[in-house]
């Protein structure tokens, strides 16, 4: 037998009527904010994920599938906002006085040690906006993903929210990170000894029980976060207050990727063990230009849906179409039910389907049971005779004869 790859796997009933409810809420709730698609391409030129994530996250350094193709550096895309952002630049779109409001549903591919809501193929819904600083539209964003989840009844989740600075403060916070963290560098694990030089801030995102003490020491972001910084923060959570959005302030939250400036956040919801991170996301002021347009700054946040699916309840689904099973007891009935029940049904917009088994009609309610279906229409010498039909109703269990030409009418 051949087996789907390690970390893959195969979305079908009834799981996929769940994807396809978050779905159709993502699409509908982002026309609701004027955001509209975009489709970019599932592959992209290896540099643009190395120059637009950071070197030496762990994305870039070992995660991303890469191959050759004849002269080309070619990668899988392991996120969406750089493609996103190289499509809005080539496409000319750093032209326009307007901003640029994009959402993307989509496959993504990394090469992390599977487990509970961690794959190699996983599906984010994301969302960007270019060309603002208004911290309004941070507010926007965070509100916009809230209102997401909660279409979804997911019932536990909450945001964390923080401000990583910019190119002014930075700097200087991984400086003073650096000078705090080198003296005891033997005593923390080889990840961290190995942030401290390359990428200091990583650091505060280690969750080795042991380097906590020296962790929860050091000195938080705020105190270095220049004016400009801090009057965005201050007013990013003004406008969140007028959304009536709650969130805790997680001082370490620094986001695995280095874009980021200003405004980072997270949503966590209950349920999920370890990967309960189910939406990410901040801004990144400076990605545009870093990717060779013009100087725009940008915000969104991509939700990883596979978690997002583990997190919803079971009644959380999109409906399925068929709500009528036809069960014939004869091969004169079903040739009956299949030309004079089946066809109007359908042409009427009444979602059915006739028992193409034909075992024992006991046999066929079991399976419009297992169908979910409301109705079960049986058919047999006696309906035909009248011109009619059986009709079940398979809540109440409550069985009535009616006309086939009443059949739509009473359906309906
Ligand atoms: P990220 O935090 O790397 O951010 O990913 C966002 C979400 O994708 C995560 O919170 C998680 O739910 C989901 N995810 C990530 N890796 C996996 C995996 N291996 N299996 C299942 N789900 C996963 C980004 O990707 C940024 N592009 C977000 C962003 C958009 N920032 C600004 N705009």
């Amino acid at each position: 037998m051949i087996r789907a790859i390690k970390g893959t796997r195969d979305i079908f009933s009834p799981e996929v009527e769940k994807w396809q409810l978050a779905e159709r809420n993502a699409r509908e709730i982002c026309a609701l904010y004027g955001y509209t698609e975009i489709r970019t391409p599932i592959f992209e030129a290896t540099e643009l994920f190395a120059r637009g994530i950071g070197e030496i996250t762990d994305i870039v350094t070992k995660q991303m599938y890469t191959f050759q193709d004849g002269d080309d550096r070619i990668t899988l895309r392991p996120e969406n906002t750089a493609p996103v952002v190289r499509a809005f630049v080539e496409n000319g779109m750093d032209n326009e006085p307007t901003i640029t409001k994009l959402y993307y549903i989509g496959p993504m591919f990394r090469r992390e040690r599977p487990q509970k809501g961690r794959y190699r193929q996983f599906s984010q819904f994301g969302i960007e906006v270019l060309g603002t600083e208004n911290p309004a539209v941070d507010a926007e964003v965070i509100e916009l993903l809230m209102r997401f989840i909660g279409s979804t009844q997911v019932l536990e989740y909450r945001l964390e929210l923080n401000s990583v600075g910019c190119s002014i403060d930075r700097p200087r916070y991984t400086a003073k990170l650096q000078e705090l963290l080198r003296p005891q560098k033997e005593k923390m694990c080889a990840d961290c000894q190995d942030r401290i030089e390359r990428n200091p801030l990583r650091v505060l995102d280690c969750k080795v029980e042991a380097d906590q003490p020296i962790i929860d020491a050091l000195p938080a972001i705020d105190e270095f976060l220049e004016e400009g910084c801090k009057i965005h923060f201050a007013a990013v959570q003004k406008y969140l207050a007028m959304s009536n959005i709650t969130y805790t302030r997680n001082k370490r939250l620094v986001r695995g990727l280095d874009y980021y400036t200003r405004t980072a956040f997270e949503v966590i919801a209950g349920g999920l063990g370890s990967q309960n991170a189910v939406a990410g996301g901040g801004r990144y002021d400076k990605l545009v230009e870093e990717l060779g347009g013009k100087p725009t700054t940008g915000i969104g946040f991509a939700l990883g849906l596979d978690r997002l699916i583990l997190a919803m309840p079971e009644s959380a689904r999109e409906p399925g179409g068929v709500k009528v099973f036809i069960v014939a007891m004869s091969d004169a009935a079903f040739d009956y039910a299949y030309e004079k029940i089946q066809a109007p049904l359908r042409q009427n917009g009444i979602g059915c389907e006739v028992d193409y088994q034909r075992r024992s009609v006991k046999a066929a309610m079991r399976q419009a049971d297992k169908r979910g279906v409301d109705w079960t229409i049986l058919v047999g010498e006696d309906e035909m005779k009248d011109n009619a039909a059986t009709l079940k109703n398979m809540k109440g269990g409550e069985q009535q004869r009616v006309s086939i030409n009443e059949l739509v009418e009473k359906l309906k």
